[in-house]
C-alpha cells in the first residue's frame, strides 16, 4: 500500500463541467478526436468501453457525432471492460445488450471489430477465456483510450475493493454494494448475478490514454477517496492517482467534496 494522504489530485488532470450534459460531450469529443486522429494515420483506433448510467450521454454524443457530422466507426476496435457472470447475450440486463442498444446498433461500427466477454462458458472454460480476452487486447498494441464510470465502492470495471493492481481479466465476486446498485437493472437482488468476467487493474492501466467520467453528487464521496485518498487496494480507482495518462472529467456534483 501506497501511503499517499498529503497526495493532492493533479488538478491538471481534472475538469469539473456545470452539467452532466457538458462533462459527457467532452468525453465523446475526447474520443472522436482520438477515432479522427487515428483515421488520418491509417490506423485503428482500439478503445476500451464502459457501461452503466454514466457513459450513456457519452453514447448519445457519438451517435450524434456519426449521424450528422460524419464520424465513422469504420477504424474502431472495442473491447468492453466487464460482463455479469452468468448471463445470456440476449438478456436486457447483459452489457451486450446495452452496448447494442445505446452505441453499436447506431453508428458504422464493424460487428467483429466489437468485443464483450462472453460469459456463456462453462465455468472450467473461464480462465483460458480471460487469458484470450487479455491477449486480444494485447494483439491489437493495447488500448489506446479507456473510458471509465467509478463504481460507489470505488471499483473500475468490476474490479471490486481487494483486486490486486496487477490484476488481470478474470472471473471476479461482485461486491454486495454493487449488487445493490444492479437491482435498478435487475428489478430484485435474487435476480442480480455474483460474479461476473472483467478486464484487471492492470489491463486497465496499460491504456495510452484513461478517462474516468463521474457525475451526479451519489458519486462525490468516492470521488473523493479516489481522487485525494490513500492509495490501497481498497479504493481499486486510488491506483489512478498515479498514472500521467489519466483525465479525471467530473460534472459540479461529482466534484462537490474535492477542495481545490
Ligand atoms: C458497473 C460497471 C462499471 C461502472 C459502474 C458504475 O458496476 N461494471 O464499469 O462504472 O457500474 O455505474 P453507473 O455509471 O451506473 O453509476
Amino acid at each position: 500500500m501506497i501511503k499517499s494522504s498529503n497526495i493532492q489530485p493533479d488538478f491538471d488532470k481534472l475538469t469539473v463541467y456545470d452539467s452532466a450534459v457538458l462533462a459527457s460531450k467532452y468525453t465523446a469529443k475526447k474520443i472522436a478526436e482520438l477515432i479522427l486522429q487515428k483515421q488520418k494515420e491509417g490506423n485503428r483506433a482500439i478503445l476500451g468501453l464502459a457501461t452503466g448510467n454514466t457513459p450513456k450521454m457519452v453514447y448519445q454524443e457519438l451517435i450524434r457525432l456519426h449521424k450528422y457530422e460524419g464520424l465513422s466507426f469504420s477504424n474502431v476496435v472495442s473491447f468492453n471492460l466487464d460482463e455479469y457472470y452468468p448471463i445470456s447475450v440476449n438478456d436486457e440486463q447483459s452489457y451486450t445488450y446495452f452496448m447494442n442498444n445505446n452505441l453499436f446498433n447506431h453508428v458504422d461500427i464493424t460487428q467483429e471489430n466489437i468485443h464483450i466477454p462472453h460469459t456463456d462458458c462453462s465455468s472450467n472454460q473461464i480462465s483460458e477465456y480471460c487469458l484470450d480476452y487479455e491477449n486480444k487486447i494485447k494483439s491489437y498494441g493495447g488500448l489506446d483510450l479507456q473510458l471509465l464510470g467509478i463504481g460507489r465502492n470505488g471499483h473500475i470495471g468490476f474490479n471490486e475493493p481487494g483486486s490486486k493492481f496487477d490484476s488481470i481479466t478474470r472471473l471476479i465476486d461482485l461486491h454486495p454494494l454493487t449488487r445493490e446498485d444492479a437491482i435498478e437493472n435487475f428489478g430484485d437482488l435474487d435476480n442480480v448475478p455474483h460474479q461476473a468476467i472483467t478486464m484487471g487493474i492492470n489491463t486497465i492501466v496499460q491504456a495510452k490514454k484513461i478517462l474516468l467520467l463521474a457525475l451526479g453528487e451519489r458519486k462525490s464521496e468516492i470521488i473523493k477517496k479516489a481522487l485525494n485518498g490513500t492509495i490501497a487496494t481498497e479504493v481499486p480507482s486510488s491506483i489512478l492517482q498515479t498514472l500521467p495518462q489519466v483525465e479525471y472529467i467530473l460534472d459540479r456534483e461529482a466534484a462537490v467534496l474535492i477542495q481545490k
